[in-house]
């Protein structure tokens, strides 16, 4: 009896729990990474994670809120409770994965470069780029830093606070190549991009991408893993894919 007690006040701590006392989702995001969360021009966040952070919140019965946070500090605001789960296009990585957990991802993506199109002769992959006379851009704490500085080494990098500035900044012709996520690259170049720029649209990394949780919620991963599986079964992803990123 007493297992069965300590099993019980367990599954009160889970943030589970306390999203349905509340009647209240919390979602964590920054609307910079199109076509996942960007704000359209009414001034509401819209996109890819933010339907699927409406359908979890209707899943469960709840309202939804979403908390807008710089994406450099937001495993940090997660882990102080200031919203319930990290779903911000964040890439599923070793080193993130040490500080918080991540449910089974629920798309994959990877980088892609977003090219000043006077180099269009001349670069063709990254592999190109690694040289001192160009400069790449990404933004900072984004896994396209990091591939830019591990896979990239001897360009100059430049880091912007924004994706949309780093991106303007290729086309507006002082940096040399942006490097971000495809979906990214895609909605970019449809916006800003033609004529000015061309994009790379071979990945040249692996990234599933996933929620963000505190450690220690085994209930609370439990019930993400199932959702994200039922969602991708059950042709919801599908739609919600279509409509966002491959329509
Ligand atoms: N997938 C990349 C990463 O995890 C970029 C995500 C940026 N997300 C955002 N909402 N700005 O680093």
């Amino acid at each position: 009896a007493q297992g069965f007690a300590d099993d019980i006040e367990l599954a009160k701590k889970s943030t589970l729990n306390k999203i349905l006392e509340r009647k209240e989702l919390r979602i964590g995001l920054d609307p910079g990474y199109q076509p996942f969360e960007m704000t359209d021009k009414k001034g509401n966040i819209v996109g890819f994670d933010i339907d699927i952070a409406k359908l979890l919140a209707k899943s469960l019965g709840v309202k939804l809120t979403i908390v807008n946070t710089d994406f450099d500090g937001i495993i940090p605001a997660l882990l102080t409770d200031k919203f319930d789960i990290i779903l911000s296009g964040m890439t599923i990585t070793q080193s993130r994965n040490t500080q918080i957990n991540f449910p089974e991802p629920y798309i994959v993506v990877g980088q892609a470069i977003i090219l000043n199109k006077r180099l269009k002769d001349t670069v063709h992959s990254y592999k190109d780029l690694n040289d001192p006379k160009y400069t790449v851009a990404s933004r900072i704490g984004t896994t396209g830093e990091m591939a830019t500085k591990r896979m990239i080494p001897k360009a100059k990098y430049k880091s912007f606070d924004k994706e949309a500035d780093g991106a303007m900044d290729v086309v507006n012709g002082q940096a040399d190549a942006f490097v971000y996520d495809l979906p990214f690259g895609v909605v970019f170049m449809a916006q800003h991009g033609e004529g000015k720029a061309i994009l790379l649209d071979e990945p040249f990394t692996y990234e599933p991408l996933g929620m963000g949780i505190r450690k220690g919620d085994p209930d609370f991963l439990n019930f993400l893993n199932n959702f994200v599986r039922q969602i991708k079964a059950d042709g919801t992803y599908d739609r919600l894919h279509h409509k966002w990123i491959s329509s």
